[in-house]
């Protein structure tokens, strides 16, 4: 088979040519002035595919260049392949990097087809360029500690399927993973658990992250960082107990779910810390959008705290939900003073969306809908399709494969503010030996449909190329999980759901038959 026809996410257009390129030993690579780089990480990466002979006075060249005026999407590249020559070329050193990985793909499709001496790929010209501009992975850090060597290896795998984020989602409840040097406690208390009597946990070093930072910056990927506020910040408050309404010592949490202590907005010295946090944060991440969280965040210890009481009445905000927003706005002008963007969950809209903000959408499209039509950016993440923690009953590939970031009642023109998307990897019951499993194949399936443009879709092509990567995946130490559910696990998920349903009717028989036999949709 045409190892040209097997790569991912599918090129925009593959013309195939007469003839082939052959690698049989010598060969040159070559790369000036700025591709310089690039090409000496893609030298190393083909003689390590194909221990070829590479010499410069040899009859084969492959020539990688930054040419052209600048293009609107500064990721298109073209790849030419002639019986002696290959030539990837772009506009900007990003669109050349995403070549090169096409281009390993390609060697590692055809390596695993053909026989190891002699590589033939056919001659083709390939022009490319993405479908959607934010094309992300969240990994949550968080709930179980991801060790460095995890997230390289992702950046990797992100890399050559041509995705460019990575958002990590650095603190919640369960553990603080990033060093804070104004506050050490963050991380000497706030990164350690107690479960069954062991202690649990771990954290990022800075200088940790600035290694994670540059080794996903020379491939192109950009690392958002995510500290999670005013919810979702148990641990915080177990390292800092000031920052609660309450002040009461607690523990880092050992259970999952939405947790009633959260930030005090009453107190000033509450945005001290914050500012202090993002001050570091900001310095560290070069990213212009950092992720502040937003999401899930209780309202019942700010309802009965004297100072978020006063707070209300002297800002005149009517509800808990407003002073979340009052909080958020803060932040986000903060952000803004030192040049970058706030990302916030979908819940950020509730409370007053932020001038500028980023909402990554995930409680379905509405979010996405309301903020793209008000003039936002979004990030559209739905748990329909792209939360690969649940289960395949819920989202198996063919879901994946046909999601759309674009909201399906959103405005037409509005869709420019319809950034991309991310694929969502919480780790609650997932610690990173099962990660794999749940991610792949689906992060590559979302790759395709974020990268390739939607009017070339065929299922039934797409399973076959996709099968194809599973050996290339393995190859990097990944071993996908299941495509669909077993037929089994579904019939354990429907006996679980009739249970589930059985149970409704027992408890009020009348109205549960009711609603069974007189149920009316709606309009
Ligand atoms: C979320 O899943 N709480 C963003
Ligand atoms: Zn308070």
């Amino acid at each position: 088979m045409n190892p040209l026809t097997l790569l991912l996410p599918k090129p925009t257009s593959v013309v195939v040519h007469e003839g082939s390129f052959t690698f049989s030993g010598d060969c040159s690579v070559s790369g000036k002035g700025e591709a310089q780089h690039i090409t000496a990480m893609f030298t190393k990466e083909i003689n390590a595919l194909l221990h070829l002979n590479i010499n410069s006075s040899a009859k084969s060249e492959i020539v990688l260049a930054i040419d052209g005026t600048r293009k609107e999407n500064n990721e298109s590249y073209r790849i030419s392949i002639t019986p002696t020559a290959i030539r990837l070329s772009s506009s900007s050193q990003t669109g050349l990097f995403r070549a090169s990985r096409t281009f390993v793909q390609l060697l590692m499709i055809a390596r695993a087809r053909q026989n190891d001496r002699e590589i033939q790929i056919p001659c083709a010209e390939i022009t490319d360029a993405p479908a959607f501009r934010w094309r992300g992975l969240n990994l949550d850090c968080a709930r179980h500690f991801l060790s460095k060597e995890y997230l390289l290896r992702t950046i990797d795998v992100l890399a050559l399927y041509r995705m460019n984020v990575l958002h990590l989602h650095l603190t919640d409840d369960q553990g603080w993973r990033l060093e804070i040097k104004k506050y050490p406690k963050l991380t000497e208390t706030g990164a350690w658990r107690t479960e069954n009597g062991k202690k649990y946990g771990g954290y990022y070093t800075q200088r940790e992250m600035k290694e994670i930072i540059e080794y996903a910056a020379q491939r192109h990927i950009l690392i958002v960082p995510e500290i999670d506020m005013p919810g979702h910040t148990q641990a915080a408050i177990a390292s800092y107990p000031q920052l609660s309404c309450t002040g009461q010592p607690i523990e880092v949490s050992t259970r999952w779910g939405i947790h009633k202590d959260v930030l005090c907005v009453g107190k000033e010295s509450t945005f001290d810390f914050v500012k202090d946090v993002l001050d570091e944060v900001t310095a560290l991440f070069p990213s212009k959008y950092i992720h502040v969280g937003g999401d899930e965040c209780l309202t019942l210890r700010w309802k009965r705290c004297p100072l978020c009481r006063k707070r209300m009445h002297e800002e005149d905000i009517a509800s808990e939900r407003s002073l979340q927003g009052y909080f958020l706005r803060r932040i986000e002008s903060y952000l803004k003073s030192k040049g970058k963007i706030l990302i916030g969950w979908d819940e950020i809209i509730d409370g007053g969306l932020p001038e500028n903000a980023v909402v990554q959408s995930w409680r379905g499209f509405k979010g996405a809908e309301f903020a793209a039509s008000s003039g936002h950016n979004t990030i559209v993440s739905p748990t329909s399709h792209c939360y690969f923690d649940y289960g395949l009953t819920y989202t198996d590939i063919e879901k994946v494969y046909s999601f759309s970031p674009i909201p399906p009642m959103l405005p037409l023109g509005d869709e420019k503010h319809i950034l991309g998307s991310e694929a969502c990897m919480w780790t609650e019951f997932t610690p990173e030996s099962k990660i794999d499993s749940m991610l792949y194949p689906r992060l590559i399936v979302l790759a395709e449909a974020l990268w390739s443009h939607p009017a070339g879709k065929h299922y039934p092509e797409f399973l076959i190329r996709l099968r194809e990567h599973y050996p290339l995946l393995a190859s990097r130490g990944i071993h996908v999980g299941a495509e669909y559910e077993s037929y089994f696990s579904r019939i354990r998920y429907n006996a679980r759901m009739a249970g589930v349903f059985f149970s409704i009717l027992i408890r009020d028989p009348e109205a549960a038959w009711e609603n069974l036999t007189h149920y009316q949709p709606a309009d």
